[in-house]
């Protein structure tokens, strides 16, 4: 097990480039099995999740490559439409490889996927889609079969704009014949990332961004070379983290409309925020405003992976301010840790308030899934004193050398592998 140690209280002033996309690069490693040929993908983020596609892949029969941030995928001898359970329950992006294997093979065999702990997170979206594109779904022992020797084209309505459902669909019907629309379409730029890859293919897939996405089947793929868009969340947590703070840090390589509202909450909290190019310079006294209220939303509203990271932020804000969870039952795993560094939060359902403290102190805490494990580092930076952050395995999932990324932010830190 790995920890990392964080001596709060001071400035941070420093720079940091953003790695790739987490929730970009996982469904396109998941399409790269679709065409037959060779994917080229730079800018992949060297994380755990990252490595466990890769590993479906190559179970699958592809041959993958993965060196200076480029995984170059060979998809042409593939035999596999079966994934085994273990590799199914590391993580939430598992089940997208659905999509592809039915469009390639004509059949898959899942189970149910892994992922953080955020409360009830059902496939059915993607599994009553699926049989309205003529997919076959049978379920038993645990085990999930889907079985289209041709997938029909369909006109679907998804009843919530989810983002895995909407890329599954993507992927299922580009193996099908003819025009399928989604309506009710997931908007985040993760979905634009793997249409324009796709398209990059041969694929011909329309509308990505927008809640109507149009995706014509059938067409010839070939061999396609790729660059994954910036992580917005990882953008966001460094923001944070200077926030919390205090000080100054220049984040690079970032695409700026991607993280927009949570450019606009970091000036509610008294931030200032530059933006110039793909360059984000952001300074704050380390005297945080309070938020009125956050609302979780779909694209392009707040993003739920970012909640975290405010209340980290709002627990030592001059006031009080409210979250409201929306897209997620239990998103609140990291209020009892903070609570432990003495944030005041009061939790009722979907509703988080949170009264900021003058100081939090730093102690153990432990990590319960990705982004409330980076939520205890941004408040260790705030805290007095040191911070052991546990369960760093979570933090691995989605954030590439994130001791180093904060450690050149100018963040007193250190990482302690192999502990038992
Ligand atoms: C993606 O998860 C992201 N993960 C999540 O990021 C992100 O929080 C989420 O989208 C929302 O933006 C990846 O892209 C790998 P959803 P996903 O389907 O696809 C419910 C992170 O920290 N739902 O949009 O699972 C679901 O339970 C991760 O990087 C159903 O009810 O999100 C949730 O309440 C965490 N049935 C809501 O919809 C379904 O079939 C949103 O889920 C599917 C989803």
């Amino acid at each position: 097990m790995s920890v990392i140690k964080i001596r709060g209280g001071r400035h941070l002033d420093g720079t940091v480039d953003v790695h790739g996309s987490k929730n970009a690069v996982l469904p396109i490693l998941a399409a790269s099995f679709i065409n037959g040929g060779i994917s080229i993908i730079h800018n992949c983020p060297d994380i755990t999740d990252v490595r466990t596609s890769i590993a479906i892949l190559e179970h699958l029969g592809c041959e993958v490559t993965f060196k200076d941030n480029t995984v170059t995928v060979n998809s042409h001898n593939v035999t596999g439409t079966s994934i085994p359970d273990e590799l199914m329950r590391e993580m939430r992006s598992s089940v997208i490889f659905a999509g592809a294997l039915v469009s390639k093979m004509g059949r898959a065999e899942l189970s149910y996927p892994g992922g953080c702990k955020l409360g009830h997170r059902p496939i059915d979206l993607h599994l009553n889609t699926f049989r309205k594109l003529g997919i076959i779904i049978n379920e038993e022992h645990g085990r999930i079969q889907c079985d289209a020797t041709q997938v029909t084209p369909a006109r679907i309505f998804l009843d919530f704009p989810s983002v895995g459902a909407t890329e599954n669909i993507i992927l299922a019907a580009i193996g099908g014949e003819g025009v399928t629309t989604i309506i009710n379409a997931a908007k985040e730029p993760e979905i634009v990332d793997l249409q324009n890859f796709l398209n990059s293919m041969g694929a011909c897939v329309r509308g990505g961004g927008t809640d109507v996405v149009e995706i014509t089947g059938g067409r010839p793929l070939g061999d396609c070379e790729y660059t994954v868009i910036p992580d917005r969340i990882s953008a966001s947590t460094y923001m944070a983290a200077v926030v919390a703070a205090g000080g100054t840090g220049e984040i690079r390589n970032v695409v700026p409309n991607h993280v927009s509202a949570f450019i606009a909450v970091m000036r509610e909290c008294g931030a200032s925020v530059s933006v110039r190019d793909r360059t984000i310079r952001i300074t704050s006294s380390g005297k945080i405003r309070p938020v009125k209220l956050i609302n979780t939303m779909p694209y392009p509203g707040f993003p739920t992976d970012a909640q975290s990271l405010v209340m980290s932020i709002m627990s030592v804000a001059r006031g009080t301010g409210i979250i409201k969870e929306n897209i997620f039952q239990g998103r609140y795993a990291h209020a009892n840790e903070l609570a432990r560094m003495g944030a005041d939060i009061s939790i009722a359902d979907k509703i988080a308030v949170v009264r900021g403290v003058r100081r939090l102190s730093g102690c153990d805490v432990y990590a319960a899934d990705l982004r409330s494990g980076a939520a205890l580092a941004v408040a260790a930076l705030a805290a007095e004193g040191e911070t052991t952050v546990h369960n760093v395995h979570y933090i691995d999932r989605g954030y590439e050398c994130f001791d180093r990324a904060l450690a050149s932010l100018g963040a007193d830190i250190e990482r302690i592998d192999d502990i038992e």
